[in-house]
Order: C-alpha cells, then structure tokens, then sequence
C-alpha cells in the first residue's frame, strides 16, 4: 500500500485496488504537491469543512464520480451535481470494499453549522491499519483508540496554533500505541511553522517512531 503526501493535510492512500484521497486542499495551497485536476481517486475522505480540508473536494468529487466519506453536514456543502456519498457519523462503521472503517471522535470546530470534525481509523484488507486524526486536540480517548485497535500508523497534525503542537502530537502517539506517526497540517503558514525533524529526534529517545514525508513523496505502508 502506497501512502502519497500531497501537502498540507492531504494525502492519498492506494491499496493497489483503490484510491483513498484525505482532505484535499490544493488550490491555493503553495506548498501543494499536484494540481487538483490531476488527482485520480475512488474515494474522498473528509475530517470536517474547513477550507484547508475541504478545498477542492466538490471539483474532485464531480470530476472523479469518487464516493465522498462525511458527516452529514459536510455533505449537505457539495453541489448538487456530486450524488455519490456515504454519510457517517461518530462511532459509526462502514464495511467499505478496502476494509474496515470507523468515523472516530475529533476535537476541533466543523466549518460547517451543525456539523462536527471527525477522525478516521481504517483496518485495510492488507491487513494494515491507519488512524488520521483530522484537525484536533489531543484527547484521552486517543487511548481508548490505541486499547481497541493495533495501529501501524498515526497521521497527526503537529502545527499548533490550530490542532495539536509536536509535544501533544508525541503524546498522542503514545497513547495511541501507533508503531509509526506520520505528522502533517505544519510549515503551510507561519502560524504554523514546525521543525519535524526535531521532534523525530525526540520521539526516537522515547523510543517512538517518526516518519517524515515531504510533499509530493511517497512511502510504502
Ligand atoms: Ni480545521
Ligand atoms: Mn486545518
């Protein structure tokens, strides 16, 4: 399985079979990695509505035929030409043809009235397993997160300011129990500014493993 950063918050996940596109905010984003006509996806998932996750989705969306992953609300913000959706809400399952995904709890602002951020953990048919958090801060049943599922990897936001910082994004990590963080949602402003490679440098003593990945690069999970 091929994990893809496009900048910022997005990131696409190709099992080989599907294409899972995270958050994506390309348009007006300077540091994005592709344009967002280029992007090819099965799937849109969708933490919550603000700008900086949202961004391009409904074009995608419409030009891709992808089935858009989101709360009701969010759903509620595409045209009306987009009609492929699966509405999830919180604690809720969806037996996808990937695998197994859960829409978890976030703690962050929705963008949108009435709507809430939302989390993704996803246990792949490869046997692989994914937490992205969306935008948030850290909280306690992060561990409940790490108790119920064995997570590969944690994709974090670590720019502060909006979300988590790095110390809250480590912590996080570990009671995730995530074998690998994958930090995102850093350096696209200057209120957001972070040195990564610091913070892997201080997981490691914790034993805690920090993959770094620029925009436009790809790792194998
Ligand atoms: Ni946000
Ligand atoms: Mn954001």
């Amino acid at each position: 399985m091929k994990f893809t950063f496009y900048g910022h918050a997005c990131f696409l996940l190709d099992t080989g079979k599907e294409k899972l596109l995270f958050d994506p905010f390309l348009s007006g984003n300077h540091l994005a990695a592709i344009k967002a006509e280029q992007v090819e996806c099965d799937y849109i998932l969708l933490s919550h509505a603000h700008a900086d996750h949202f961004g391009d989705a409904p074009s995608i969306a419409e030009r891709t035929g992808a089935k858009v992953i989101a709360i009701p609300e969010i759903i509620g913000q595409f045209p009306e030409t987009v009609t492929n959706f699966q509405p999830m809400n919180l604690g809720g399952n969806y037996k996808a043809p990937f695998g197994s995904l859960k829409m978890v709890t976030a703690m962050h602002s929705s963008g949108v009235p009435g709507g809430i951020a939302a989390g993704f953990i996803i246990k792949f048919n490869e046997g692989i397993t994914v937490y992205y958090s969306g935008d948030t801060a850290l909280f306690g049943d992060m561990k409940l997160f790490g108790e119920l599922f064995d997570i590969d990897y944690a994709v974090l936001p670590i720019g502060d300011n909006y979300t988590m910082g790095p110390e809250d994004a480590l912590i996080a990590t570990r009671l995730l129990k995530a074998k690998t963080m994958i930090p995102l949602h850093y350096n696209t402003w200057p209120v957001i500014a972070q040195n990564p490679q610091d913070l892997k440098e201080r997981a490691a003593k914790e034993n805690v493993s920090i993959k770094i990945i620029n925009p436009g690069e790809s790792i194998e999970l």
